[in-house]
């Protein structure tokens, strides 16, 4: 998050003696993603973060691969994947490769009884449905539907859901999530071109903090190993904050979109970047207006990247038979387009109220065990 945020107390100097009214000393964490070149953050904890007292159990939770070279073209049908309690355990990888997990998830419940803290992975959360609460050793996030969270590899974090209706697509990525370089300036403010801005961010707030020396479980996951540790100390004890480093939220419904006289191509839509993926917002627009514009996009041989598309709400143009929550694949290496009749049906239209998310991966993704179960089967025909 390339913007300075703070929250609580600090001490007016860096690396400088700041006590509590006990006259002990708070422990300073430096916390940052990439060794001490990249964003970074300075928190002032009640107690060390350091007291591991025990390591209960570990237990390997990558995805398990069904079809790890691809080259059909994918419907999954993504609310058949079943809810569930526990806010990790309702999670299903769908599509992986070494730079990218892309799943969804169903939790009923609040994460209440421990901590998470993934050090793999960037987390992405899209909220398809429900509302709640991110809380954070940053800080809180309320989120609601169409919000984006960026969660920082390394977040400790709990969440709250208002009911047990919660639909959400997520990445988690082994490169940090940014938003697009070309919409920043050298110093990183989002240029007037960029289809939003840092008003639009949703940054921590109210920031908890709790200074009990009693045992928390922290699950914290570690190339793909889920390791279940016991802490002494409240993880969410930092009186204060400040720096670059830190999750945040950002709407769908507060993406500009980039209209044009004729099709504009995908990278319009781009919201967020990594060095693996790009992560795209398809929202309610007007369309092209050159008077003999065809709003629908042409078929394009996407030979270097696979492309996944979740579709969110609203009638998607060029595509025949897709509801909410449907997850399309389009692999690397043959050509795609709009569906049978697609191109004359978008002729003549003002505007779409599409709603989708879209990630395109630069290296093939593998398909999972989880993802042919909500594999309709025959989408990769429905060109003909
Ligand atoms: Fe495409």
């Amino acid at each position: 998050m390339p913007i300075y945020h703070k929250q609580g107390a600090l001490p007016p100097k860096r690396h400088t003696q700041f006590r509590k009214p006990d006259g002990e000393l708070y422990s300073e964490q430096l916390f940052g993603t990439i060794g001490f070149d990249g964003m970074s953050s300075l928190l002032y904890h009640h107690n060390r973060p350091t007291m591991v007292k025990e390591i209960l159990k570990s237990t390997d939770v990558s995805p398990k691969i069904a079809l790890e070279k691809n080259i059909r073209s994918l419907k999954l049908v993504s609310f058949n994947a079943p809810a569930k309690d526990d806010f990790l355990e309702a999670r299903e990888p769908l599509l992986v490769n070494s730079d990218i997990i892309i799943g969804v998830a169903a939790p009923r419940k609040s994460l209440r009884e421990y901590f998470y803290k993934n050090t793999d992975a960037d987390e992405m959360l899209f909220i398809h449905k429900g509302t709640g609460i991110l809380r954070t050793i940053f800080g809180q996030i309320p989120f609601e539907y169409g919000d984006y969270l960026i969660i920082p590899r390394g977040t400790i974090y709990q969440i709250d859901f208002d009911t047990e209706d919660n639909r959400i697509l997520y990445a988690e990525s082994f490169s940090p999530i940014y938003t697009p370089k070309r919409y920043r300036n050298w110093f990183g403010q989002l240029l007037e071109h960029s289809p939003f801005c840092e008003r639009d961010y949703k940054l921590p707030q109210d920031l908890e903090t709790f200074t009990d020396t009693d045992e928390h479980l922290i699950k914290v996951k570690k190339q793909g190993v889920m390791h279940e540790m016991v802490y002494i100390g409240h993880p969410f004890d930092v009186v204060g904050w400040d720096g670059y480093n830190f999750p945040y939220g950002f709407s769908i419904h507060n993406f500009e979109p980039i209209t044009g006289k004729i099709h504009q191509p995908p990278p319009v839509h781009q919201t967020f970047e990594t060095n693996a993926f790009v992560i795209c917002s398809f929202v309610p627009r007007l369309y092209d207006y050159h008077p003999l514009s065809i709003p629908a996009p042409y078929n394009h041989s996407n030979i270097d990247s696979d492309e996944m598309l979740y579709y969110v709400d609203g009638d998607f143009m060029s595509r025949n038979g897709v509801q909410p929550g449907n997850i399309s694949l389009h692999p690397a290496g043959i050509p795609h387009g709009p569906h049978p009749g697609a191109a004359e049906r978008s002729i003549g239209q003002k505007g779409s109220e599409e709603l989708a998310v879209m990630i395109d991966t630069f290296k093939p993704l593998m398909v999972t065990e989880n993802a042919m179960k909500l594999d309709d089967g025959d989408y990769y025909q429905s060109w003909l």
